[in-house]
This record gives C-alpha cells, structure tokens and sequence, in this order.
C-alpha cells in the first residue's frame, strides 16, 4: 500500500478487520496451485529474499526504518514460526504474505500481489495458506489492519469472509529495537 499520509499519522489510523476461524471453514491449499499456475511455497532466503524486496518496495513503498523489507524479513526468519510464504509464477516472487500467532491471536501481514498478477486468485490462495496455518496451530481469530487511504482492500478481505470491527488500533514504537533511517 503506498501511504498518502505521514507513517505516524496513518498507523494512527487503522482500519480493524477480523475474522473468527473454523475448520469446516479451512481452505484447501493441498499443493497450493491455483489457476494460472502459481504456487505458494514457504519463503526461502536464498531463493526469494531479493524478489521480495522488491516487490515491497513497489507494493508498500514504506519509508519508516523500521519497515525497511530487509529487516522485516531478517527478524521473521529469526521467529522461526513458518509463517512467511510467497507466490511464484515459475521462479519469479509475484506475492507475499506473512503471519504471526501469539497464542490468542492470529494475525496476517505483508499481503501483497504484483500489480501484474491480480484479481487472478493469487492473494486468495495467499490468505488461505496463511490461514490454513494458523488454523493448524490452533487459532480462533486473525485479526489484520488496513491502513486508511487504503479502503478498497476491504473489498478483498470481505470476500474471505473478514469483517469491519468496531476497534480503536493504538501501537507504541519500541526505539531501542528501531534501527536509525
Ligand atoms: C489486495 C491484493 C493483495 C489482492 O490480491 P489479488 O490477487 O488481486 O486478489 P484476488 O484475485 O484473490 O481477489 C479476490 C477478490 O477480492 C476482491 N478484490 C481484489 N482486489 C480488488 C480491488 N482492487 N477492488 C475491488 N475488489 C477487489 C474481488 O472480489 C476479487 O474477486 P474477483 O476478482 O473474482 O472479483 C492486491 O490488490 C495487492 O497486492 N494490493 C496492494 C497491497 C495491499 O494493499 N495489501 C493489503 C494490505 S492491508
């Protein structure tokens, strides 16, 4: 998503978006194909981190340190909690997501499909192997945040069942843990 506003001002502004999971309603990635023929694979660092640079930088185009892609991805790896996967068509990155359970919640990131490559089911299969995961790992509700002046995603996430939710989003940077820009 590119940010209209200030970073500060537009965490500020969040929309809150959940969805409560059920098995019955899991998501069959079985060999996560969809139709034209891109696959979801966990993310490798060998193979995909530059591909996904990139991508963020067009896709998100964050300017805040702290969001620099190969940080995000350097802590992610260090998680150790597979839940970072990617889109290829044949060997290229054409999408991206990440997600994070904590034990209560579940939460998704990072979503992101090459402009290219949309509205062809990739971020849906994305979103499903994501849930198929935290589903796994026994979670009862992933929550995600849309940032405002990025209202159309709604559309998308309402589609996989999320709904808007009546939550003020508040967050605190951490500047010990904030690399310097
Ligand atoms: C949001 C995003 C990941 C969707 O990826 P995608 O691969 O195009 O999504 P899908 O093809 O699976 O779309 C599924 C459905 O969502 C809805 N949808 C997706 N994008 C939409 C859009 N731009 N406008 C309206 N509806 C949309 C449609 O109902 C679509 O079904 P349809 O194509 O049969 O009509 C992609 O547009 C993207 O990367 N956007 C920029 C990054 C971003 O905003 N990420 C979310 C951060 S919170």
């Amino acid at each position: 998503m590119t940010i209209s506003t200030s970073q500060s001002d537009a965490e500020l502004q969040t929309r809150h978006f959940g969805k409560r999971v059920s098995k019955s309603k899991a998501n069959d990635p079985a060999g996560h194909e969809q139709e034209m023929k891109t696959t979801i694979v966990p993310y490798s660092d060998n193979a995909h981190r530059s591909q996904v640079v990139a991508l963020w930088e067009i896709v998100f185009g964050y300017d805040a340190p702290h969001n620099k892609p190969s940080i995000v991805i350097d802590k992610k790896i260090a998680s150790m909690d597979q839940l970072f996967f990617v889109a290829l068509a044949g060997d290229a990155v054409v999408g991206t997501i990440m997600a994070g359970y904590d034990g209560h919640r579940g939460w998704i990131y990072s979503v992101a499909v090459s402009s290219s490559c949309r509205r062809q089911g990739v971020g849906s299969r994305l979103m499903a192997v994501a849930e198929e995961s935290l589903i796994g790992m026994g979670c009862v509700k992933i929550n995600l945040q849309i940032l405002q002046g990025n209202e159309s995603v709604t559309v998308f996430y309402s589609s996989l069942g999320y709904s808007v939710e009546q939550r003020i989003s508040m967050g605190k940077r951490i500047h010990e843990n904030i690399p310097a820009a």
